[in-house]
């Protein structure tokens, strides 16, 4: 396969010789990314499995299993040590300890290469990667290219899902500063035709579609489930936009031309940023598979070979995410074996010590945790009873229906909060209401992710149900029976 996180990842800089894909991955053999787990708060390297091969996922999966698991640093492939690291704060503070932003948890974008499994990137809001001292990367109004491959449906309109090239003081410093591939659908500065979501260029102070400051026309909505997505620059103020799905056909140019007005000279900094704007702002989303910068503009017959490469790799969604479904139940010792499928009911019961008898139960629209038992009133039976569906956000995870008040679900909301709230029908509530349960992370039971903040999962603090992370910093992200919070019996029908 290729460069990147998958195969390796990112930024070739300096480089005259354009996207050298092939040749890097035939000869790479050093590290991808580090990983984090939260059960000791050591780290591991991925590495490829062999020469130029994809990342070797199973040493990610043995490394995490049971834990928590964050991606640390991306490395540079290019031999120029440009690595990614968690984003400091900017213009913007991050949500993490110090004003930083978050990490990306390892196993928010599994998918396989070629049928082998691997992960991208997934960023939630909040999460940002940067690099304020690169180097090789361009400077001014030189010359460059970017190309990424990205969850063609996985973005918002957030500022700002960005990669590329920034500002070193992670402030903006004003328009030109940056140069970065965009994706998303905000519509606060440029947009294309139709609703969205847009490839655009982020050229600092605005989101450009080509050069007019708002509609550009020939920049299509693209929401393949994996795109490739291009921008480039070079001194005699032209740039162009290019894009395609990465799992056939062939990229496209959107735009080609020249820079909005009051963007010519460019004033390119050089740092590099993934899943944050220039100043730091962090409300974005969005998933990076793979991506490279250039010095240099690269030919459109340069990216197409590119593209040639990216296809090869055969990119393909993975297998459910949720071990629930797979595995059946892992509940109560006794009468129950009813398998979890999509339609029949659930329950879930703390395992922490103490709290084996409480159940998540909803009352109205909060959501706590209560004893209930065979011989309790059947009203708080169905209030600690839910309907198994498919994930509203994505069908490789679940959600889960209320069984008392039809069409309600517990969603994650306000980042860290769990609710029941009736289904608005917006993409925003089917990505809360979308959760992913894995093995229990003390060896009982599930432990259930949020699929739209795969560092969050749904735990009980204090008899109330949080979407905690044990790198968070509020009183309910304490990491001291985090493992045993965050992990629950599920019974294929209601208490008792
Ligand atoms: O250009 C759009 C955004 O505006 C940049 O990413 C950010 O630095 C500024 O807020």
């Amino acid at each position: 396969a290729c460069i990147t996180l998958l195969a390796p990842a990112l930024v070739v800089k300096g480089l005259q010789c354009l996207y050298p894909r092939r040749r890097w991955a035939l000869a790479y053999t050093g590290p991808l990314y580090q990983v984090k787990r939260g059960s000791d708060s050591t780290t591991t390297t991925i590495a490829p499995i062999a020469a130029g091969g994809i990342a070797n996922a199973a040493t990610q999966d043995t490394f995490c299993a049971k834990t928590t698991c964050l991606i640390s640093i991306i490395y540079d492939q290019s031999g120029r040590g440009n690595h990614l690291t968690q984003a400091p704060p900017g213009g913007f503070k991050g949500p993490a300890a110090d004003g930083y932003d978050n990490l990306a948890s390892a196993i928010g974008a599994p998918i396989t290469i070629n049928g082998q499994k691997v992960y991208g990137v997934f960023v939630a809001p909040g999460t940002g990667y940067r690099n304020n001292a690169a180097s090789g990367t361009a400077k001014g109004d030189a010359a460059e290219g970017m190309y990424a491959v990205l969850d063609g449906t996985h973005y918002n309109g957030k500022c700002c899902f960005d990669y590329g090239n920034a500002e070193t003081n992670s402030r903006d410093t004003g328009a030109g500063h940056m140069e970065c591939i965009y994706f998303g659908d905000s519509t606060s500065w440029g947009k294309g035709a139709g609703s969205g979501p847009w490839i655009m260029g982020d050229l600092e102070d605005g989101l450009f579609s080509g050069s007019n400051a708002k509609l550009n026309s020939g920049d299509p909505t693209i929401n393949y489930r994996f795109i490739t997505a291009v921008v480039k620059g070079e001194s005699s103020n032209q740039w162009a936009i290019r894009g395609g799905n990465a799992v056939s056909g062939s990229l496209s140019t959107f735009y080609s031309g020249v820079r909005p007005n009051g963007y010519n000279p460019m004033k390119k900094e050089g740092a590099i940023i993934l899943g944050i704007g220039g100043d730091n702002s962090r409300n974005a989303q969005g998933t990076f598979y793979e991506g490279a910068m250039t010095s240099g503009f690269p030919t459109d017959a340069t990216e197409d070979a590119v593209q040639a490469n990216i296809l090869a790799a055969k990119y393909a969604v993975g297998a459910s995410q949720s071990t629930l479904l797979t595995t059946g139940l892992a509940g109560d010792s006794g009468s129950i074996s009813r398998r979890a499928t999509i339609g029949n009911s659930i329950s879930f019961r703390a395992t922490s010590a103490g709290y084996t008898t409480q159940y998540i139960t909803h009352n109205g629209s909060a959501i706590n945790i209560q004893a209930v038992s065979s011989s309790s009133n059947p009203i708080l039976k169905q209030q600690a009873s839910w309907t198994i569906r498919t994930g509203l956000g994505n069908d490789a995870c679940l959600s889960f229906e209320s069984q008392d008040t039809a069409g309600s679900y517990i969603r994650r909301s306000n980042m860290d909060h769990i609710e029941l709230n009736a289904n608005d029908g917006t993409k925003e509530f089917n990505e809360d209401a979308t959760f992913c349960p894995e093995d229990g992370f003390n060896g009982q039971g599930y432990s259930i992710r949020s699929w739209n903040h795969p560092t969050r999962y749904i735990r009980h603090y204090n008899n109330v149900v949080y979407a905690a992370s044990n790198v968070g910093l509020q009183t309910f992200d304490d990491a001291i029976s985090f493992h045993d919070d965050v992990s629950w019996r599920c019974r294929g029908y209601e208490p008792g």
